[in-house]
């Protein structure tokens, strides 16, 4: 393992391989649930999703496009979510006539996904669905719907994978848990 995380990994909470299957399994569930819908468009939430986008639109066999949304909700160097929720970078595609899947890194309060939920719903698309790769239940603030589910995970500070530990480490290939200090 690089030296690089040691001193801020306290321990590996999924790794590299058990991740792969995962988002593997979940661009094939995808596929077959979109079979002859029409339109498909993922829409990544940078910069956490960007990773695990990255691995399941390639994963799903039918014709899709990806656009990119960028959303703040969080602070850097503080790691409370905080109540804002602003736009940082609007979604180029229209999303008339077209299914829309929302791909996050991780759904905590649920504070963000319900306010881009509801900017979306209101540009008419055919349909809007959530994918995670993880999920944090116990710590949710308001009921949204999510469809899909990569791992349900403890109320723990993780990182990896597109989630940040104050920015850096996003690039790592697993997700581990902080060490806080
Ligand atoms: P929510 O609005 O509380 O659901 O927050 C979702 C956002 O908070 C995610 O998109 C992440 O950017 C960030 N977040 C929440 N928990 C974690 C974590 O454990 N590690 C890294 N980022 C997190
Ligand atoms: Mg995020």
């Amino acid at each position: 393992m690089p030296s690089a995380y040691e001193p801020f990994l306290d321990s590996v909470l999924i790794d590299e391989s058990t991740l792969q299957a995962r988002v593997r399994a979940l661009g094939a569930q995808i596929s077959a649930d979109y079979d002859n819908l029409g339109e498909l468009l993922l829409v990544c939430i940078l910069k956490g999703g960007v990773m695990f986008l990255s691995d399941l639109t390639r994963h799903i066999t039918l014709p899709h496009e990806i656009d990119f949304m960028a959303v703040k909700s969080y602070h850097k160097g503080d790691r409370k979510t905080s109540r804002v929720v602003r736009i940082e970078r609007d979604l180029e595609a229209h999303l008339e006539n077209k299914h829309v899947l929302i791909v996050e890194d991780i759904i905590d309060s649920g504070l963000t996904l319900e306010f881009v939920l509801k900017m979306l719903e209101a540009r008419n698309p055919s349909s809007i669905k959530l994918c995670t790769l993880l999920n944090k239940a116990s710590r949710r603030e308001v009921n949204i719907p999510v469809q899909y589910v990569g791992f349900e995970i403890a109320d723990k500070f993780v990182f990896g994978y597109g989630l940040d530990l104050d920015e850096k480490f996003r690039n790592m290939p697993f997700i581990g848990i902080a060490k806080l200090s």
